[in-house]
């Protein structure tokens, strides 16, 4: 697995990450599989871990501090989110000084960890970066209990307010073949000596039709998901499927692979339930994208 510097945060990452959230995170899902998962990321030379309060209801968060139990996390990054929580099926915001202060001292017990190394806002908005919030993260890090700050927002307009303030050190954007118009915004982001996490880099698996393909009930879960909240990756998705008949990488180390073209990213967050995908995606670190391949994704993306 490579690595790459996550910025100037002084931290390396390997460049695939693991995605704790979504179906992983939940009750439903077996926990000894999903503790399974972490174990082998680990053994496969993971070391970004990528979570948040909210995520899996909630449930993603503790359920990563228990897989980590009892393993050496001090050259992992593990990164939580702040600013969102679970609220019975709904997703709650509060990103008062408090509320953030507050979180990422329950992401610190969920979590088992001394100290964060990566504490995200969620999705801010641009008025909720105020001046009392700033130094309440200032406050978390002379405190020892946050290394590094970051934004994760999938709105260019915060990522770009976050670009120009000292305090953030990481931005985490949704980035994927579907997502082009990224690019200019993670060329900036890195000119500023920023860390770029690309979340989202399989475009939740809805490159080529995956949508359709329903062989267990998260499957089921996922397909929903997408047809309920993310159409336009079911969409546009579905003209990546060629990236699937490819013959020397599967469609899901091509997105991977494309991802990591851009060495302006430091590492591209995957989400998986299954072994098999997981050492599919660890195994696209290194591998290179034909130049043809990367032609074809253009010529769909234009
Ligand atoms: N902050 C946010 O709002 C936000 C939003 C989205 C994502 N993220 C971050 O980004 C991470 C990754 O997002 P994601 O796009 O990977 O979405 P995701 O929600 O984690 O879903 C990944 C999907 O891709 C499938 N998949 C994974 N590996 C595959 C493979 N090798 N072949 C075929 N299908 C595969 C998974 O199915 P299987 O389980 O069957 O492998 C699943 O359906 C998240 O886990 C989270 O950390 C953050």
């Amino acid at each position: 697995m490579l690595r790459r510097p996550l910025g100037r945060t002084g931290l390396q990452v390997s460049e695939i990450g693991f995605g704790a959230a979504s179906w992983w995170g939940k009750p439903q899902f077996s926990e000894t599989e999903a503790v399974r998962l972490v174990h082998a990321a680990l053994d496969g030379g993971v070391t970004l871990f990528d979570t948040g309060a909210s995520y899996s209801g909630g449930q993603a968060e503790p359920r990563l501090g228990r897989a980590l139990k009892g393993r050496d996390t001090s050259n992992l990054v593990v990164a939580t989110k702040a600013g969102t929580f679970a609220r019975g099926r709904r997703i709650g915001r509060d990103f008062s000084p408090a509320a953030i202060v507050a979180s990422a001292e329950r992401s610190l017990r969920n979590l088992g960890l001394e100290s964060l190394p990566l504490l995200q806002l969620h999705g801010p908005a641009l008025d909720e970066f105020t001046d009392d919030l700033r130094d309440a993260l200032a406050g978390l890090k002379a405190r020892g209990l946050v290394r590094a700050l970051g934004v994760n927002s999938f709105d260019p307009a915060v990522i770009d307010h976050a670009i120009g303030l000292a305090d953030f050190e990481v931005v985490m954007v949704d980035y994927n073949v579907l997502r082009p118009e990224r690019e200019p915004l993670i060329a900036r982001a890195a000119a500023a000596g920023k860390g770029v996490l690309a979340g989202m880099p399989l475009a939740m698996g809805h490159t080529g039709g995956r949508v359709a393909n329903i062989q267990a009930p998260r499957d089921l879960w996922y397909a929903a998901r997408g047809l309920l909240r993310h159409r336009r990756e079911v969409r546009d998705g579905a003209r990546f499927g060629f990236l699937n008949h490819l013959p020397r990488m599967t469609g899901a180390q091509a997105a991977l692979a494309y991802v990591l073209v851009n060495r302006d990213v430091a590492c591209a967050v995957a989400g998986t339930t299954r072994l098999r995908h997981l050492a599919e995606n660890l195994a696209a670190s290194g591998m290179v994208l034909p130049a043809e391949t990367l032609a074809a994704i253009r010529v769909r993306q234009a």
